[in-house]
């Protein structure tokens, strides 16, 4: 089939084979991104949905190759926040307008699930929906959590090839990764995935997979961005494809087109390659934006990867600066919670 007419398909029946979303993933036409805007227009509206993201803390028992957070880095100075300070960052993300709030830290030991219930019951004091992305965790945690009232989850597969997944990932097992999304999913959560592009030994092949998988689970979010090296990890030689952030948005648009209801971040990791990244991403199916509301002391410690935006900027710059960008492409901030129905 032409991509015209898997294109066509994908529009009208949010359905792909796997050979068809090979094809779509080599193309180098644009009709794709345009597709996939359509399909976001058509179901989620022209309102982006902002989350106020706070990094509680850059400390983290695992070995990720690819991250930064990592624990054999030890060039990157470690902080964690007190729940107080935790919840008066959200508390500012309320005044400012955010509907949404996304807890966010490396996977630190420190934070005991009654310590996390606490932090959660302060923050939902405040007229708020609330994302936790603190990694695996027990379902006895998870379910803790959940009944403290957090509303939503976010734990990307990161690869769904399970050779690469091991390379990546010392001492994880990708089936407990899976065990972690079916767990959250039982418990009532708004379950985020969501997948690295660009990774070592990654192919094409393997991205389709991904995308089919989030299909297939039916994820309520998910999140993609282009890997990008650090210096401080095992991976610090490794180049990504070229057009890593190109690939990036073709993932992300294919699955705007299988999964046409759901909320899709413009992630920070595309504005690091592009500089006007969330904008495409906007215009190619995205439907959310996470703002930093991280304290500026903090923000250079929680470095995934180098050169993040917003390094220097405040809560309230990146808000109007973001509100800015929004709205001169025509679209709005939405004003409600943001959950997929
Ligand atoms: N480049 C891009 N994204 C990264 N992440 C971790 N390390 C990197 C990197 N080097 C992403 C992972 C993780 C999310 C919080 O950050 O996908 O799930
Ligand atoms: Fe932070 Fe633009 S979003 S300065």
């Amino acid at each position: 089939m032409t991509t015209e007419k898997i294109l066509k398909k994908a529009v009208s029946e949010h359905n792909l084979t796997f050979d068809e979303v090979v094809v779509l993933l080599k193309s180098e036409d644009d009709a794709l991104f345009k597709a996939a805007d359509k399909v976001r227009e058509k179901f989620k509206g022209q309102e982006v949905h902002l989350r106020g993201l706070i990094e509680f803390t850059n400390i983290c028992k695992s070995s990720c190759k690819y991250c930064g957070l990592r624990s054999e880095n030890k060039k990157i100075e470690r902080y964690r926040l007190k729940s107080d300070e935790i919840i008066a960052l959200a508390n500012h993300g309320a005044q400012m307008g955010y509907k949404t709030i996304v807890l966010q830290g490396g996977e630190d030991v420190f934070y005991k699930a009654d310590l996390i219930c606490e932090i959660i019951i302060g923050i939902k004091k405040n007229d708020l929906a609330l994302t936790l992305s603190l990694g695996e965790r027990s379902y006895e945690d998870y379910k803790l959590f959940r009944e403290a009232g957090a509303d939503r989850y976010l734990i990307r597969i990161e690869t769904t090839d399970k050779a690469l997944y091991s390379e990546l990932h010392p001492n994880m097992s990708f089936e407990n990764r899976l065990r972690c999304l079916k767990d959250l999913k039982s418990l009532g959560y708004e379950t985020g995935s969501g997948c690295l592009v660009g990774l070592p030994n990654q192919t094409v092949e393997m991205l389709a997979k991904d995308i089919l998988f989030f299909k297939e689970n039916n994820f309520d979010m998910i999140g993609i961005g282009p890997f990008i090296p650090h210096p401080n990890t095992p991976l610090k030689d490794y180049t990504p494809w070229t057009d890593n952030f190109k690939m990036s948005l073709k993932v992300m648009a294919i699955t705007r087109l299988l999964l046409p209801d759901i909320n899709i971040p413009a992630t920070t990791a595309m504005e690091t390659l592009n500089p006007n990244g969330r904008i495409i991403a906007l215009q190619s199916g995205a439907n959310v934006v996470m703002p930093n509301i991280t304290s500026t002391e903090y923000r250079p410690k929680y470095e995934i990867y180098p050169n993040k935006i917003c390094l220097n900027d405040t809560s309230d710059k990146c808000r109007e600066c973001i509100t800015k960008k929004i709205e001169s492409i025509g679209r709005t901030v939405s004003k409600g919670y943001g959950f997929r129905k």
